[in-house]
């Protein structure tokens, strides 16, 4: 049961000590959250990787973090997953032989002249950041995508963004980029279901990938939700749909919406559009202000894969490194790395 394993947990990384450091992603549930050293956004996770001088980082959240851990840590220090299926749907909705198609289609349609910067969001394989790097391009998270469409459209006039739809829409249309001029890339279809006229005339090309989670969070129920509490603030992750965030007050990286709802006047209530664990502990969290916390959608939507991290994995994981065997370590090859670590330091000398 989960207390045995929490006993286990707490046993083995006393025996670690400093040899050991735990991320913890906002999206974990309480019962492995509660054992990170330091927890936060992808962009805080990413640099708390590149900053820990810890033997072993091992990460409560999903593949393609533990990923980045690897790639932005020093050769010696090993990453691991406590569950090699905690991945990502949403990443997994782009690979390298679907973006290096779309790359070539676009550029045959493209005049010489015209240049198209290759944008991932962090949620996405290591090779597709390898990609970016290679291609003079680079990666995003939800906090600072905007800072990144800025450099990426001060050297060339188009952006290729993959896999997030929604986060690419957002951010664009936040910087005064019109719905017209932002397309979707249909990844199924030759020329992504373009014509060579609206690929020309776009400045952002959206691949089609969305999160599972957060498309479940739709306008109608925050009209629903306002009709009972019209005082409502509503909060939502960059992740869901246009409408969604249109009808938000505030929109904002995980990190963004922990700080928001935590400077708010005592008494404010909260409709919340993120996954629902972090939206738990928020209520937890600031419930003795007066604040509630809601969840936005009527149905009860968590992200599966990271809840696959359990107590009893996390204590497998450590009871194994404190004898001396690594298990589930995350480690991209090198050229790949060294490719991906282009992307993302170009990402980190941008970011606020
Ligand atoms: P952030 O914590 O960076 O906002 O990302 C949310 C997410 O979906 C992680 O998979
Ligand atoms: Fe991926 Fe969505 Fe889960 Fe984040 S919440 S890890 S984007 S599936």
């Amino acid at each position: 049961d989960d207390t045995e394993a929490e006993a286990r947990i707490a046993a083995a990384r006393e025996q670690l000590g400093d040899r050991l450091v735990i991320l913890g992603h906002h999206y974990q549930r309480q019962e492995v959250f509660q054992f990170a050293d330091f927890s936060g956004d992808s962009l805080k996770l990413s640099r708390q990787a590149a900053d820990s001088s810890a033997e072993y980082i091992v990460f409560c959240g999903v593949h393609f973090m533990a990923e980045v851990a690897d790639i932005l840590s020093r050769p010696e220090q090993v990453s691991i997953l406590p569950d090699l299926g905690a991945g990502c749907s949403m990443a997994d909705m782009a690979n390298l032989a679907n973006v290096e198609r779309a790359w070539r289609e676009l550029l045959e349609v493209l005049e010489p002249d015209e240049q198209v910067t290759p944008v991932t969001y962090i949620n996405s394989a290591a090779d597709l950041k390898a990609f970016c790097g290679r291609h003079g391009g680079i990666v995003c998270t939800s906090s600072n995508a905007q800072r990144v469409l800025d450099w990426s459209f001060s050297r060339r006039e188009k952006v290729l963004f993959f896999p997030d739809q929604h986060l690419g829409r957002n951010t664009g249309y936040d910087m005064g980029i019109s719905l017209d001029e932002m397309v979707e890339w249909d990844f199924d279809q030759p020329m992504g279901g373009l014509t060579p006229d609206q690929i020309r005339k776009a400045r952002v090309i959206l691949w089609k990938g969305f999160c599972s989670v957060h498309q479940m969070f739709k306008p109608e129920h925050i009209d629903r939700f306002k009709e009972r509490f019209p005082e409502t603030k509503v909060i939502s992750h960059p992740e869901s749909s246009f409408e969604v965030c249109q009808k938000s007050d505030h929109v904002g990286s995980t990190e963004v919406i922990i700080r928001t709802v935590r400077d708010s006047e005592p008494g404010t209530r909260w409709l919340v559009g993120t996954e629902l664990n972090l939206v738990n502990r928020l209520h937890e969290q600031f419930q003795h202000e007066g604040k509630s916390v809601h969840f936005m959608s009527p149905t009860v939507c968590m992200c599966s894969t990271m809840f696959r991290i359990d107590p009893q994995h996390l204590a497998w994981t450590l009871e194994n490194l404190a004898e001396g065997n690594v298990v589930n370590r995350i480690k991209v090859p090198e050229t790949e790395a060294e490719q991906a670590r282009l992307a993302l330091e170009r990402m980190l000398e941008v970011s606020p």
